[in-house]
């Protein structure tokens, strides 16, 4: 059994389901990241895994006891909030030390574990401080060693850096990092900033509307993911989806009509098993580059579009290109690389592009065809 097992668990607030038949495994050691839009039910399955909520049914493990019914202190989980929800009126050294105080650890036993997690986080010369007088990323530390301190069995993080600056929440990210490296405890930590989820997780955990849509290794997801919301969901810029019609499949792929307001393609994927009918294209933007006239490639599709936005961004340029049925694409490139209103040539690497059924669900089929 997994160090955490969360098994068939739902959530129900009055009338509500929030949480649908949540299954997750969770690795000793692992720092697992849960993703996804505001209201999705992030906030709650942390809560239910540190017992500040109810499960209404299923069941959830820690090292194979089931602690439905264990109180939220008994667990040895520690939670660190957005808020930081640090007693005011108390230094660093006593937020810190709060939790071995009510249970009446020793003094030398406190100082030993206070000074220990403080040098971790670089709080040793701010101890005396109360939290008024600390930075937002220091009173973060102080809620972390506060967690610390408890040398708990698993960490739990609601959103911690995000009442932080962008470029202190880089840095805190790092932070962490490190903090999970040294410590090798493992970390459930909740946001809805997918760049942070892929730079953090060892496995990343997308949620949509009260479900897991898919769970695994970040690059594993963005490379192969199992629907179209995980595929808009991971990335920045974002995966590209032009709508087409799907009119057959053979020995060489799928035949796609429609593509942009008129291409039409062989996706070379086999073993699909679809209707005809409206399906998606999926690609993403370093998949797509501008071409000149006349230099195609037979794996690439070649649509006409205009050039509705350039960013530049120093080293790098994103291009959005409007298609002829108005479907925008966004692509990587170099700088200089496109006029607003000019029109340009996009060649779309079908080898790359993954295809989603009308439901959103993807069509893997039994792969690429083998050349
Ligand atoms: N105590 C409650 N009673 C009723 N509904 C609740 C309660 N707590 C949360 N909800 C609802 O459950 C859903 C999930 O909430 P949750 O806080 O888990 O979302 P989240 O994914 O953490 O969102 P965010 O990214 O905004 O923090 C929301 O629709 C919310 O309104
Ligand atoms: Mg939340």
């Amino acid at each position: 059994m997994a160090f955490i097992d969360i098994s068939a668990v739902s959530k129900i607030f009055g009338n509500t389901r929030i949480l649908e038949n949540i299954n997750l495994d969770i690795e000793h050691g692992q720092f697992v990241v849960f993703v996804g839009p505001s209201g999705c039910g992030k906030s709650t399955l942390l809560r239910m895994i540190s017992g500040l909520e109810d499960v209404s049914a299923g069941t959830i493990s820690i090292e194979n006891e089931v602690v439905n019914d264990v109180e939220p202190a008994l667990r040895g989980v520690a939670m660190v909030f957005q808020s930081y929800a640090l007693y005011p009126h108390m230094t660093t050294f006593q937020n810190v030390s709060f939790g071995l105080r009510m249970a009446h650890k020793t003094a030398e036993f406190i100082a030993a574990r206070v000074q220990q997690a403080t040098g971790i986080l670089q709080l040793d010369k701010l101890l005396e401080r109360k939290p008024g007088q600390l930075s937002g990323g220091q009173k973060q530390r102080v809620a972390i060693g506060r967690a610390i301190v408890r040398e708990p069995r698993v960490f739990l993080f609601d959103e911690p850096l995000s009442n932080l600056d962008a470029e202190l929440r880089v840095q805190m990210r790092a932070e962490l990092m490190d903090l999970h490296r040294r410590l090798g405890t493992t970390m459930i930590y909740v946001t809805h900033d997918q760049v942070e989820a892929m730079t953090l997780a060892d496995k990343m955990v997308v949620m949509s509307g009260g479900r897991i849509q898919q769970a695994g290794a970040p690059l594993v997801l963005y490379d192969d993911p199992d629907n179209q919301f995980v595929a808009g969901f991971v990335g920045s810029p974002k995966m590209n989806f032009l709508p087409a019609t799907l009119v057959g499949a053979d020995a060489t792929g799928v035949r796609l009509t429609g593509i942009g307001g008129g291409g039409n393609a062989v996706l070379p994927i086999v073993g699909i098993t679809v209707a005809a009918g409206p399906v998606t294209i999926g690609i993403r933007p370093e998949h797509l580059r501008l071409v000149t006239e006349g230099a195609t490639s037979p794996e690439c599709l070649v649509l006409e579009g205009r050039v509705a936005i350039v960013e530049e961004l120093g080293a790098e340029s994103f291009v959005h290109l409007d298609l002829p049925d108005s479907t925008r694409v966004t692509l990587r490139a170099g700088r200089d690389a496109g006029r607003i209103g000019h029109t340009a040539r996009v060649a779309l690497d079908l080898e790359r592009a993954l295809l989603f059924a009308a439901d959103g669900l993807r069509l893997r089929g039994r792969g690429l065809v083998q050349q």
